[in-house]
């Protein structure tokens, strides 16, 4: 997309105008958090939850939020009027900004750098994605503010980087012996048709899809629970999903080599992906 617009610091911009300094402490440091947000049928998917976390990784980053919610959605709209398109990504990001020298030390002088983008999301097809994905496990190495969404994400990509070393599609993350999540997504998995997934922690990112899934469930009378799971019941799985806004609710037909379940998408994701798309469609025509 050459004619791309981009939003950066209050300016809507084609995106080979907009530059950032050198010294951004997100470039330096990392130091800033970001949220990715679907969009089908022009509509922004869970848009408040996604800008309450924004919030929250705010707070708890001591990072001063530059706009209110409404302004916020402001920008976002504006961004996806300049942006057309079917179905899309939104993704936006704060760093604590610019300083006059590199230095972990900063004061309230210095002004966030506000970013936001739109992405072409494509187009999930459950036909495809029935086929699965396959993962590995690795070891969860990463901080204890694993709930703060920060744009540090150097784990995420060497765990990414050893699952592409392995040919497979992602990794699972296992703290001790407890699963946590995938590289950019929630795990959950499915035995003798019950839902389970970690609970919220600082371990995990509290991703606005696992929790969209479970009150999907609950409203059709599945079964769900949120609890530890160790690594032992992950590989005796009936089923394994990743879910993530981008990902949606992919189902991991092999684990570390092995098959899960039968090898192919379960009968709880047929009956999950098909109420989730009947989300997406009501937004869509709402
Ligand atoms: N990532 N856990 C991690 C570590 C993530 O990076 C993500 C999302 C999730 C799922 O959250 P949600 O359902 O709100 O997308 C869980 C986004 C998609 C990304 O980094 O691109």
């Amino acid at each position: 997309m050459s004619d791309k617009i981009v939003y950066l610091n209050g300016q809507f911009l084609p995106h080979d105008q907009a530059c950032v300094s050198v010294l951004d402490r997100g470039f330096l440091f990392g130091d800033g958090v970001y949220e990715v947000i679907p969009v089908f049928g022009g509509k922004l998917l869970r848009l408040h939850e996604h800008l309450q976390r924004l919030q929250n990784s705010m707070n708890k980053a001591s990072l001063a939020n530059p706009m209110n919610e409404q302004q916020w959605t402001d920008v976002l709209n504006t961004m996806l009027d300049r942006n057309p398109g079917e179905d899309r990504s939104v993704y936006l990001q704060v760093t604590r900004g610019a300083a006059a020298i590199r230095d972990l030390s900063v004061d309230e002088s210095v002004k966030p750098t506000v970013f936001v983008m739109v992405n072409e999301l494509p187009t999930v097809d459950p036909d495809m994605q029935k086929q699965g994905i396959e993962a590995i496990t690795v070891n969860d190495f990463r901080w204890e503010a694993c709930d703060i969404k920060s744009v540090s994400l150097i784990a995420n990509v060497m765990m990414r980087l050893q699952a592409t070393a392995a040919n497979v599609a992602d990794a699972i993350m296992v703290r001790g012996e407890l699963v946590t999540e995938g590289t950019a997504s929630n795990v959950f998995m499915v035995k003798d048709d019950v839902i389970l997934t970690p609970p919220k922690s600082k371990l995990l990112l509290p991703g606005i899809t696992r929790d969209l899934v479970i009150e999907l469930a609950h409203e059709n009378g599945i079964a769900v629970e949120e609890r530890e799971i160790n690594k032992h019941e992950l590989e005796s799985a009936d089923e394994i999903w990743l879910t993530s806004s981008t990902r949606e609710i992919a189902p991991v037909v092999k684990l570390d080599q092995r098959i899960v379940g039968d090898g192919q998408a379960g009968s709880m994701w047929h009956r999950m992906i098909g109420i989730y798309q009947r989300y997406k469609q009501e937004l869509r025509n709402g």
